[in-house]
């Protein structure tokens, strides 16, 4: 069993998987889309560019504007003063590297990926992978719903505890107009809340009460932490009760997203295996992860490293999302993958991720950092239930591209590459190097 069959999967109104079957058609026309269009993520010798020639060939093809292109390239991409007012006790930056996840097509629209991160083959690896999912039309999404979820802890006496359900069914109206009043505005953009819950948790007496709120463009912490704030004050003056912790939950099951991909086997050939051989060697690599969590939790990191650097990037809760994503992998009591491999009915290889994104688009430094906002052009300012879709195509990606190296040729060859190519840097710096610009332009760029 994995975490996708005790919870439902987020549908459209007619109760189908939105995209469910969808790779073909004018999808997979999308994916045969020629590098020479302006917009395709197939940017050949991209990774043999400088930093300069990168932004310049991103400028180029209308992913970034010149504008864009400039924070990214400048020394600090964040005024101290605005950092400042981000944290407590500011002395200065913490700076990763950006790099750009190429090949992505993702429900037929070419993508390029902002990753923040500082590990070595991740951005390769994630390209990689990408570039093999292009071979049956890239990455298919299904639509995430935008739930947040506060929860408000109470406990009873525990002769008084079998009065709870029906004194629940009461009030359930009542505390969702008691939500929608602390945010009226959210009620006018479409959002709110959206149903209650009561939780009975084992232990006499004690319940929760969960407000699941639609929180639209924002990732919700701050919106139904104010909502368990107030149903907590009523709760204290409605019901003779002892009201405990009134917070959100970061297992975030009513905001899951679901992507899907396939790859052609023939793509999966490599030394010594066939296409055949490789789908083989893939699904029984996944299959031990389904069934030990030793390798589950190994497994799932390596599907963060694509999730994580693009969640840092567009400035969002990376923690939040690094805790929904391995409490979900544990929901059914075994911690699980994060991801399915499978033979398709045609003898390909078919994948999917099912996991909680919660990400905002407004809210926190979203809006301020300037970097973050470059992110955000680079992924051409999406929604925030786009975005989550987003995030989780890196997250297969990721993962695809681990699972084929560590089951055909084995991953160290390529990382000890990269490796010694570091080894060699810290050789070259054994002082810390001066904050220069990028230069751009008439093919002169370089990292000073
Ligand atoms: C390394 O950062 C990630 C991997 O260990 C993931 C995996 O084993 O699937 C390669």
């Amino acid at each position: 069993m994995t975490p996708t069959d005790v919870v439902s999967v987020p549908s459209n109104s007619t109760g189908e998987s939105v995209h469910e079957g969808a790779i073909s058609g004018a999808q997979a026309h999308a994916a045969k889309q020629k590098s020479s269009s302006p917009r395709s993520s197939r940017m050949t010798g991209f990774a043999k560019m400088n930093a300069g020639e990168r932004l310049d060939a991103l400028v180029e093809r209308e992913f970034l504007s010149e504008e864009m292109a400039a924070v990214l390239a400048g020394p600090a991409q964040l005024p101290i003063g605005m950092a400042d007012s981000f944290i407590e006790n500011c002395v200065g930056h913490f700076s990763l590297p950006l790099g750009i996840a190429t090949n992505f097509l993702i429900d037929g629209r070419e993508m390029v990926i902002p990753m923040a991160v500082e590990e070595s083959s991740v951005v390769a690896a994630a390209s990689h992978g990408a570039k093999l999912a292009r071979t049956r039309g890239g990455f298919f999404t299904t639509p995430t719903k935008t739930i947040a979820t506060s929860q408000i802890q109470f406990t009873v006496d525990a002769q008084n505890a079998g009065h709870i359900p029906v004194w629940f069914e009461r009030v359930r109206a009542e505390i969702i107009a008691r939500a929608n009043a602390c945010h009226p505005r959210l009620v006018s953009r479409g959002g709110g809340a959206t149903g209650v819950e009561l939780r009975v948790l084992p232990r006499a007496g004690m319940f929760v009460i969960h407000v699941h709120v639609d929180t639209r463009e924002a990732m919700g912490a701050n919106i139904v932490n104010t909502i368990a704030e107030d149903i907590g004050r009523w709760l204290s003056d409605s019901l003779p009760c002892s009201v405990g912790l009134k917070i959100l939950t970061n297992l975030t099951v009513h905001r899951l997203t679901r992507v899907r991909c396939e790859v052609d086997r023939k793509a999966l050939e490599i030394s010594g295996f066939s296409g055949e051989e490789a789908v083989r060697r893939i699904t029984a690599a996944w299959e031990f992860a389904d069934l030990d969590p030793y390798r589950a939790a190994t497994h799932n990191k390596g599907i963060m490293n694509g999730i994580d650097p693009v969640v840092i990037a567009t400035g969002n809760d990376w923690r939040a999302v690094e805790a929904g994503a391995h409490a979900f992998a544990a929901v059914t009591g075994q911690y699980k993958p994060l991801t399915r491999w499978f033979e398709t009915d045609d003898g390909h290889l078919g994948g999917e991720i099912t996991v909680p994104v919660a990400v905002g688009t407004v809210g926190g430094v979203t809006r301020l950092h300037p970097a973050v906002q470059s992110s955000l052009a680079l992924l051409g300012h999406p929604s925030s239930d786009v975005l989550s879709g987003y995030i989780a195509s890196v997250g297969l990606a990721q993962n695809l591209s681990a699972l084929r190296a560590l089951a055909c040729e084995g991953i160290q060859r390529g990382h000890m590459a990269l490796h010694e190519k570091n080894i060699e840097m810290m050789r070259r710096y054994d002082h810390i190097p001066a904050l220069t610009a990028v230069t751009r332009g008439n093919g002169a760029s370089k990292v000073e």
